[in-house]
């Protein structure tokens, strides 16, 4: 009798073992998961890149720089208005144009294109750029992200990609 009261009492401790290193495995395992997240997102962040056509040739005057609106490469179903960015095309003569995009590379605001001053100001801070995009004034750590631009079947394409703005901290690369 005393035998199977031991018997028992060693499976039960055998069970509770077997349990709590199991919950501890699973304790551990949810713990990692943001861990692994945090590791990987880079890695798994979209480089997706595609053309995008913003409009016709002649819909652009040549000297002018109009604001332009395209999808990105791959938007997230429910990305709606978040799935769209914008950039200021430069025709620059018959089939040469340039695009910047529209964000401030200082915390992403969007800059706008002063016609007169030929020059872009952000509403943000004060930043200022050349119309070729370099920094004139204020706190922008780098110039105008620009676009890839193609003249292809009569209408003007820009190539999507992923913005590196919002660079805190970053170096600068241009001369202050
Ligand atoms: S976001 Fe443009 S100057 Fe700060």
């Amino acid at each position: 009798m005393n035998d199977q009261l031991e018997n028992e009492e060693i499976s039960r401790r055998k069970f509770f073992m077997k349990l709590s290193l199991g919950l501890a495995g699973l304790s551990a395992a949810v713990a990692a998961v943001p861990v692994i997240s945090a590791v990987l997102a880079p890695l798994l962040e979209s480089k997706a890149q595609k053309w995008r056509t913003v409009g016709k040739l002649n819909d652009f005057k040549i000297n002018t720089t109009n604001l332009v609106t395209f999808i990105n490469a791959d938007p997230e179903p429910y990305a709606g208005i978040t799935a769209k960015s914008a950039a200021w095309l430069r025709r620059s003569s018959d089939t040469n144009f340039i695009a910047f995009a529209a964000n401030c590379t200082h915390l992403g605001c969007p800059v706008r294109w002063e016609k007169d001053a030929h020059l872009f100001m952000c509403p943000c801070h004060g930043g200022v750029y050349y119309a070729d995009g370099s920094v004139a004034a204020g706190p922008p750590p780098k110039p105008l992200t620009r676009y890839q631009v193609r003249v292809f079947k009569n209408e003007v394409q820009i190539k999507t990609a992923p913005l590196p703005i919002t660079s805190i901290g970053a170096s600068k690369s241009q001369p202050a």
